[in-house]
């Protein structure tokens, strides 16, 4: 499926982002790992990014291949650190890097971004979530979330809200769009990796406890690097800005819950 493509994965340190670097190995890709942190043990070529950081973001890009097949957003962090800090990872400065990629990504290409079940409420709270959308680069971040009201404990869920309005959004800009570049997101619920306890922290146990009990366990990474990399693959071919729930059912019961049926 997979075959002699080239793929970009961030987060290939740990996680889900680990699992979609082996997983594409296995399948025959060429796979080019970005991180902040070294993997332990080496998954393709490896280069070191904070994705926070814009000079980093353009020194890198200059360092990859000329020709890219997908680009797999997989880097994130829990939000405990603080809405500043995971608004610059978890969403400006996953889109300044997949804008920064685009050039290199080759026609008909793909960006799959990894959201997250906490990203529900993008609907609700569209009115802020395009405010944050629509500032450009990595903007005075602190002074959005003073503007909005936004809750330290939020930014996670905030940023997740932001990713999956872009991604829509995305899929229809002229930069990704006039070249055939596919924008999808794929939408984990609950994962056993190595952030995992830190979600516990954030939402307490009985909302998580309650997110599994829907589905019958948590997910594995292994549960959502198929479908991160299928989306990668020409067989998406036809699917772009859409949002794949890969959770167990956990969407769907949410929804049950909130309509009423
Ligand atoms: N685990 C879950 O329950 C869950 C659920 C839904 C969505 N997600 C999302 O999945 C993605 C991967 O999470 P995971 O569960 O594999 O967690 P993880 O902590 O195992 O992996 C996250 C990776 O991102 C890297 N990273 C963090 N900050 C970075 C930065 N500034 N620059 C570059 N890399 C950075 C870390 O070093 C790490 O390798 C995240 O975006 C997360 O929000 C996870």
């Amino acid at each position: 499926m997979l075959f002699g493509k080239t793929i970009v994965v961030t987060g290939i340190a740990s996680g889900i982002g680990a699992r979609i670097g082996q997983l594409a190995l296995a399948l025959g890709a060429d796979v080019v790992g970005l991180d902040v942190n070294a993997p332990a043990s080496p998954t393709g070529e490896f280069v070191r990014l904070d994705i926070a950081s814009a000079a980093e973001i353009e020194a890198v890009v200059k360092t990859l291949p000329a020709r890219v097949d997908a680009l797999c957003n997989v880097a994130g962090v829990s939000g405990v650190s603080g809405a500043q800090k995971t608004l610059a990872i978890n969403f400006y400065g996953l889109r300044a890097l997949t804008e920064a990629v685009a050039p290199r990504l080759r026609e008909g290409g793909a960006i799959v971004n990894v959201a997250s079940i906490a990203g529900y409420g993008w609907r609700a709270n569209l009115e802020r979530a395009k405010a944050f959308v629509a500032a450009p680069g990595f903007p005075d971040i602190a002074a959005l979330l003073v503007e909005h009201n936004v809750p330290d404990g939020e930014g996670y869920p905030l940023s997740k809200e932001l990713l999956l309005l872009w991604t829509q959004q995305a899929a229809h800009q002229p930069l990704f769009r006039g070249r055939g570049l596919r924008v999808n997101a794929v939408s984990p619920g609950p994962v056993t990796t190595p952030i995992f306890p830190e979600f516990r922290k954030l939402f307490g146990d009985p909302r998580v406890d309650d997110d599994i009990a829907r589905v019958g366990r948590a997910g594995s990474a292994a549960d959502i690097a198929p479908a991160a990399l299928f989306l990668c693959s020409d067989g998406a071919r036809w699917i772009n800005g859409a949002n794949l729930p890969v959770d167990g059912g956990l969407e769907a019961s949410i929804n049950a819950t909130a309509l009423g049926f």
